[in-house]
């Protein structure tokens, strides 16, 4: 394990996009009338203060700004949040502050804004380098503009990464090795590789259930799997986590806080946090409607509903599905002490024998690099 024991991070939600796209479904809404931000920013600052009066004493890591598009917010939005945060918290002089973007020209033209706020890191959602990937995708900008966005991204701040689907209807691993060699040309120091996945109630969900989309059958979908493994290890950005790849030191430290189990406050509309307050760990969600999520904090200082203290059994099963979609795995003691009780012997040494799992000198124990692509039934068989 790192040195970052304590990290604390801190998830602010921002739930609006200019138009839908029909693969998401993320908690983001479109309107029509333009976003009251200054009423946004009052609630933001209610929250925080509503979650710090719980967790004093904490000194924030990481901070990021997750969506919705909250490249949409002016700097100034992103500003008074900053400062409402250091407000509450003490902030590491190293704080990982990121922002997600969407990679349109408009939207650069405030990355400089941003930064002045404090933001150090981006990361964008460029999706496809294919025009024709992008138009079916329903993005709004073109590869040319995306790719534009990415090089002020680099301009402007010290570290930036963007996003790819892959696994889209029709593509071969051929397609998908090229376009991703030619992302690479253009990558700083870490990538996020999503394999599309049909999440019921979206339009593609709707559109592949009447087989009108049709997605790439399993031995494609590996194929696909293992040449992002193979072109991102070769380029020195190999996965750290099964959809996250990284040049050594370049990881997403606001992302680790999540897999490796350690705490967060989640803020914003329908935003998700974990908390150890008094010796127990806190499982927390917001309301998820926008204007709903306002009244709540205006009537009562936070817009959290649901506020639960997890068992043993679900702190440890919620370690090994996040701490396992890590290249470093799980710290085998801790899960012990977490559930009560060891990983069954006889259910690790069959998944080990299939070559699915490692275990490590230190007291780690990993998915091998076959076994990430069936890493549910990894987790399943050892939650069991
Ligand atoms: C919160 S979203 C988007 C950030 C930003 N609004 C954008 O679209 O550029 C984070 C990332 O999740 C990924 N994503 C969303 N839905 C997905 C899906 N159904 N399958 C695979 N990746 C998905 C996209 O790569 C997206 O950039
Ligand atoms: S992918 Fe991004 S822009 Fe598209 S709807 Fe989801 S959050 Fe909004």
């Amino acid at each position: 394990m790192s040195g970052d024991e304590q990290a604390f991070g801190v998830y602010i939600h921002w739930p609006f996009c200019l138009s839908k796209c029909p693969y998401c479904d993320f908690n983001s809404h479109v309107r029509r009338e333009p976003i009251d931000e200054p009423r946004f920013l009052r609630a933001f600052h209610s929250e925080i203060g509503a979650i710090g009066e719980r967790t004093r004493g904490r000194t924030v890591s990481t901070i990021f700004f997750g969506g919705g598009t909250p490249s949409l917010m002016q700097p100034a939005t992103i500003a008074g949040v900053l400062n409402s945060i250091a407000r509450q918290w003490r902030v590491a002089p190293d704080v990982e502050i990121t922002l997600e973007a969407n990679p349109t020209s408009v939207e650069a033209t405030r990355f400089r804004g941003y930064r002045a706020a404090g933001v150090n890191r981006v990361s964008l959602g460029v999706q496809a380098l294919d025009d024709r990937a992008l138009a079916e995708l329903g993005r709004m900008h073109t590869a040319r503009e995306a790719l534009d966005a990415v090089g002020v991204a680099r301009a402007v701040f010290d570290r930036y990464s963007f996003d790819l689907i892959y696994a889209r209807p029709g593509q071969t691993p051929q397609e998908w090795a090229d376009e991703l060699k030619r992302a690479l040309a253009h990558a700083g120091e870490h990538l996020s590789l999503y394999q599309l996945t049909i999440e019921p109630e979206t339009p593609f969900y709707a559109l592949h259930a009447a087989g009108k989309l049709k997605t790439p059958v399993e031995d494609i979908a590996r194929a696909l799997y293992d040449t992002t493994q193979e072109v991102c290890a070769g380029h020195g950005l190999p996965a750290y986590e099964i959809s996250n790849h990284a040049r050594p030191g370049g990881e997403c430290r606001h992302n680790l806080v999540y897999w490796r189990g350690h705490d967060y406050a989640g803020i914003g509309p329908g935003a998700h946090g974990r908390l150890n307050v008094d010796g127990s760990r806190h499982a927390t969600a917001t309301e998820k409607r926008p204007e709903s999520w306002l009244m709540r904090v205006e009537a009562q200082g936070h817009g959290i509903i649901s506020d639960e203290v997890l068992t043993r059994e679900e702190m440890s099963d919620e370690y090994l599905l996040m701490g396992l979609r890590l290249a470093e795995g799980i710290d085998i003691a801790r899960y012990a002490e977490l559930s009560g009780r060891p990983l069954d012997p006889a259910r690790v040494a069959a998944l080990h024998e299939h070559g699915l799992i490692d275990t490590t000198a230190s007291g780690r124990l990993r998915v091998t690099l076959p076994g990430f692509p069936v890493l549910d039934a990894v987790v399943a068989d050892l939650a069991a």
